[in-house]
């Protein structure tokens, strides 16, 4: 016998079919309620998508410590053995809930670590770098990948112009136009944090880190060619390719290694070490191991679990913290926000996104809030309530700043270009293999719309990652043209 439907307020229902009428042929009544809550909570099922990154899909699993690195942090869920559950999120970035996941774009790596010290969250994406390194350009820079105002397209010849006028995103350009531009799927891309995170261990000392999340699966990705295809066969991909292989009970996994630098040492560091645009010499500063991230269950709710979870780079827990990096503080505003505006200020309350630990907040009230606040509600109190111990939780994770307010770049160091690194990955990381793919996928890009004053620019630019490149691209765009 299957269980008997209910309304949402837990009362069976005579009929899923027949609406109540007056007789078989007559009026449908007013009271009836069971019809009435269906219409209703379907006008409302959808929530507005995330901004950026809509499209995605997640699954848990949980985060193994294998290695200790006790003396460069004091948080309890990286100490050896630590083993802490996981939600995680990967996404694509321009498109819309329903776009295709096989469009060039960055992958969103969203993790969500429940630690016994609060919820710690590594808001990643499947590249090193990024686009633009000041929070002031991130909604230009969107908007320039989203799609026009007038005729509501997307528009190549605008992403291109912003590209271009924006020099620094060359690094990024270069690694999203190349293969790594279409993962295989999502189990086989790295996850990075690309930002630069502070680590304090427990003797107060403090370190500079880099999350790097390397796939146990290898690096596979799509050329154009068969992204274009599944596009228009398969929409969805990459989110069916990571259900079922959970459920054929593959588990995928990634390998979590560190960059770590000394906290004295980024006031020298050639580059500027907080500069979102450029990676670390991997011979300057190895991977360390620490830990291995498997992904074992599905969700069972897709929307409640997925649609619903919330990260935010401002999660952090003692051992942890930000940086100067100031792309990373302007997201430590921005997520909260986004996730108030999106599922409400008590979205901390939906269980996917509550910690499992316990919460003592002074917080109340709010919209759709499940959780009692209790007396007292103000601090500091003579009245037993919960209040904050620096001996024991110091704000540690701090660093020195001095100067005026001024709006202006990043101070320019030795080696500090907007192309050199481009080059690097172009000339000396790809193969000439992976060098023709590049040149077509580019041209080909181009050749979807992208016009006078903007395409002599985008030669220079080009030009300037490297000169053989730039012209590579310039005949092959240039042969094509009517
Ligand atoms: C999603 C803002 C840079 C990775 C989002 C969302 C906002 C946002 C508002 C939607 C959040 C939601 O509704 O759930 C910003 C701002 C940035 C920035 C203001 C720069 C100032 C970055 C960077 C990365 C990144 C540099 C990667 C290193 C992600 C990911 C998501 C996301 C992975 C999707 C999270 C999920 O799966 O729910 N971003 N972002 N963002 N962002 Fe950013």
């Amino acid at each position: 016998m299957p269980k008997p439907s209910t309304t949402t307020g837990g009362a069976p229902v005579s009929s899923d079919e027949f609406s109540l009428t007056v007789g078989n042929d007559g009026p449908i009544l007013l009271h009836d309620h069971h019809l009435i809550e269906q219409m209703a909570a379907f006008n409302r099922e959808m929530i507005p998508d995330r901004q950026p990154h809509a499209k995605g899909s997640g699954a848990f699993g949980h985060f193994e410590v294998t290695h200790d690195v006790s003396k460069y942090t004091s948080a309890k869920f990286l100490q050896k053995g630590a083993k802490t559950d996981v939600v995680i999120r990967f996404s694509t970035v321009a498109g819309e809930a329903g776009s295709p996941d096989t469009w060039r774009d960055p992958r969103g790596f969203a993790v969500k670590f429940y630690t016994e010290e609060g919820n710690f969250d590594m808001v990643g994406n499947n590249t090193p770098v990024f686009f633009v390194r000041d929070p002031m350009k991130f909604q230009h820079f969107i908007h320039s990948q989203k799609r026009r105002a007038d005729n509501g397209l997307r528009d190549n010849d605008m992403q291109w112009d912003f590209w271009t006028l924006n020099p620094e995103s060359a690094h990024q350009v270069a690694w999203l136009m190349g293969d790594r531009g279409i993962p295989a799927t999502w189990r086989h891309m790295d996850g990075f944090s690309s930002h630069t995170y502070m680590w304090v261990n427990a003797q107060g000392e403090r370190f500079w880190v880099k999350y790097h999340f390397k796939t146990d699966q290898g690096i596979k990705c799509l050329t154009q060619e068969q992204a274009g295809e599944l596009a228009g066969s398969d929409a969805d991909y990459h989110r069916r390719d990571l259900f079922e292989a959970i459920k054929r009970g593959e588990h995928p996994s990634w390998t979590l290694k560190m960059q770590i630098m000394p906290y004295e040492e980024a006031k020298h560091y050639r580059i500027n070490p907080f500069d979102l645009t450029k990676v670390w010499s991997q011979k300057e500063y190895p991977l360390i191991e620490v830990g291995k991230l498997v992904l074992d269950r599905n969700p069972q709710d897709f929307f409640a679990e997925i649609e619903q979870v919330a990260f935010e780079p401002n999660n952090f827990v003692p051992g942890t913290g930000l940086s100067p990096d100031k792309m990373l503080l302007g997201r430590s505003f921005a997520y909260a926000d986004a996730h108030r505006a999106r599922l409400g200020v008590n979205y901390k309350q939906i269980p996917v996104n509550a910690p499992k630990c316990p919460v003592h907040s002074y917080t109340k009230g709010g919209a759709m809030r499940i959780q009692n606040a209790s007396d007292p509600v103000y601090a500091p109190n003579t009245k037993g309530g919960p209040a904050a111990d620096p001996q024991r939780f110091p704000e540690n994770a701090v660093w020195a700043a001095d100067g005026e307010f001024v709006r202006s770049a990043y101070t320019l160091r030795k080696d500090d270009d907007d192309f050199s690194q481009a080059r690097t990955l172009v000339t000396q990381v790809m193969d000439e293999a992976a060098r023709e793919r590049l040149v077509n996928n580019v041209a080909g890009h181009i050749l979807g719309g992208v016009e006078e004053p903007v395409l002599s620019r985008v030669f220079e630019y080009w030009s300037n990652i490297d000169e053989k490149i730039g012209q590579r691209i310039k005949e092959a765009v240039l042969s094509q043209k009517k």
